[in-house]
């Protein structure tokens, strides 16, 4: 695992967060979550988000009915989070590609969700938070990340996503690819206007 990549990131976040917690908090999660939404597995039952920011997603899913945990490592986007959802969403620090605490703890999810986060890490590392997602999976779990193409913030970089690459790989490991979604437009508008696409994939360990 590259460390130092992971560190520059989430340095980057820490200084942006001042200005990203109204944007992050101003988008709708059900528009967002629209191309898997009927994918994702009947409530109630543990759900997690991870790269979770301020947590807009897990509030939502916790206003669905899951038992949900948003794994955020920036200490402010965390504390913005549980200002705002701290009395419906429990928040734990974590990080991929390895997400340690988890995996050594025993809980097991319905659901866990990765928006916006994979692009962060090199290729390779995309692979392992792949299968660190898959791991954390209960049996008949679903996974749901978006993958984003396109210019990221010079403070934030971002490596390219090989969406076919990946599909490969979670059928080598003997899970279901439910959705593959490509090329769709970015729901942010800063982000639509600088040419940013997302691809939806949703996969599931029977
Ligand atoms: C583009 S933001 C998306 C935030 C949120 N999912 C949303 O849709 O609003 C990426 C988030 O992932 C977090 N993040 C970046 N690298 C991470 C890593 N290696 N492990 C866990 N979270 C990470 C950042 O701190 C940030 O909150």
């Amino acid at each position: 695992m590259s460390c130092d990549t992971v560190a520059r990131v989430l340095a980057g976040y820490r200084s942006a967060a001042p200005g990203l917690i109204a944007r992050f908090e101003a988008l709708s999660s059900s528009q967002i979550l629209a191309p898997v939404a009927d994918l994702l597995p009947p409530p109630p039952g543990p759900a997690l988000d991870i790269g979770a920011g301020t947590g807009r997603d897990a509030a939502w899913l916790a206003r669905q009915g899951y038992r949900t945990r948003a794994v955020e490592p920036v200490e402010a986007l965390c504390s913005a989070g549980q200002a705002r959802h701290g009395e419906i969403v429990d928040w734990c620090d974590d990080r991929l590609p390895d997400l340690s605490v988890l995996r050594g703890a025993a809980q097991r999810y319905l659901l866990v969700l990765a928006n916006g986060v994979l692009h962060h890490l090199p290729p390779a590392d995309q692979i392992t938070a792949i299968d660190s997602m898959a791991c954390l999976l209960a049996p008949g779990g679903r996974a749901v990340l978006s993958l984003r193409h396109g210019p990221t913030p010079p403070d934030r970089p971002g490596f390219p996503v090989d969406t076919t690459a990946l599909v490969r790989h979670v059928e080598r490991r003997g899970l279901t690819i439910l959705r593959c979604r490509t090329g769709l437009a970015s729901v942010q508008p800063e982000n639509r206007a600088a040419g940013v696409r997302t691809d939806w994939l949703c996969l599931s360990r029977e």
